[in-house]
């Protein structure tokens, strides 16, 4: 009895543990805030594709996205800011591209996307929200 009750001590210290160093390793991770105007600076790839000594290239995971999408996450009190994570998509994304179409508020019964979403493009949707894994 003793024994079952230290490993259950043992988990439980071992589980904080775990949930410590994932928030912050999640902390860690965050998309840094560009520290200088986004305004008559809006090719971002320019400076940061990798190609212009001396300038932080954007991270090899960032590979196919498009200048229009890097102020969602890295303006200050963007959408990618959010401490709220991005909710998992529950369902297949084939056939449903116009992710706006039912997102947009204009469909009933679906949940709408957030006032802070303004502007956002369907194709740019996905770069936070991801498929749910299947069961
Ligand atoms: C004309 C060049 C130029 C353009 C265009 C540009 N930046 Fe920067 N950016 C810089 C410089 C210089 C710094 C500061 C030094 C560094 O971190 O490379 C910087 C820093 C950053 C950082 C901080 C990186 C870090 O790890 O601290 C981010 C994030 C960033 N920029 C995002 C953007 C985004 C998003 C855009 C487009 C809206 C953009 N930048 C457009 C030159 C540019
Ligand atoms: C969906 C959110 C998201 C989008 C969109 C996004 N980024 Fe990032 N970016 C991140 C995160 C998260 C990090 C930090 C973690 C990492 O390094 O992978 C980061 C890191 C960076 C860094 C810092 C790299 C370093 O070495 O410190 C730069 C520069 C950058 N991004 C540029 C861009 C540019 C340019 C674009 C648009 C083409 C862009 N980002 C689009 C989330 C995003
Ligand atoms: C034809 C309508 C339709 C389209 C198009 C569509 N969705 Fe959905 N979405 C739904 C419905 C219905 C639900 C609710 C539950 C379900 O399907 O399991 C949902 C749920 C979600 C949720 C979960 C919301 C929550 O809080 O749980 C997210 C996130 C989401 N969709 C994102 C997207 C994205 C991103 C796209 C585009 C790639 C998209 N959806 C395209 C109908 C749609
Ligand atoms: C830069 C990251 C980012 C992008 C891009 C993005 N979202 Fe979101 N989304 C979030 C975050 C974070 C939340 C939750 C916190 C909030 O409301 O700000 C959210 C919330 C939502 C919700 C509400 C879920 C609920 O439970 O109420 C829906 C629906 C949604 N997004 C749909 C979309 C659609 C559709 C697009 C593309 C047009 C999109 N999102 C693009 C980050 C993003």
């Amino acid at each position: 009895m003793k024994l079952v009750r230290v490993f259950s001590s043992i988990g439980l210290g071992l589980a904080a543990l775990l949930i410590v160093s994932s928030a912050s390793a999640q902390a860690a991770k965050g998309p840094p805030v560009m520290p200088h105007d986004a305004q008559g600076r809006e090719q971002c790839l320019m400076c940061h594709g990798g190609a212009m000594e001396g300038m932080k290239a954007a991270p090899a995971d960032h590979k196919g996205r498009t200048n229009d999408s890097c102020p969602l996450c890295h303006a200050k009190e963007s959408v990618g800011q959010s401490a709220t994570a991005a909710a998992a998509i529950p369902h297949d994304t084939k056939g449903r591209e116009q992710c706006l179409m039912c997102h947009g508020g204009a469909m009933e019964g679906m949940k709408a996307a957030p006032a802070n979403h303004k502007g956002i493009d369907n194709k740019n949707c996905a770069l936070c929200h991801t498929v749910a894994a299947k069961k």
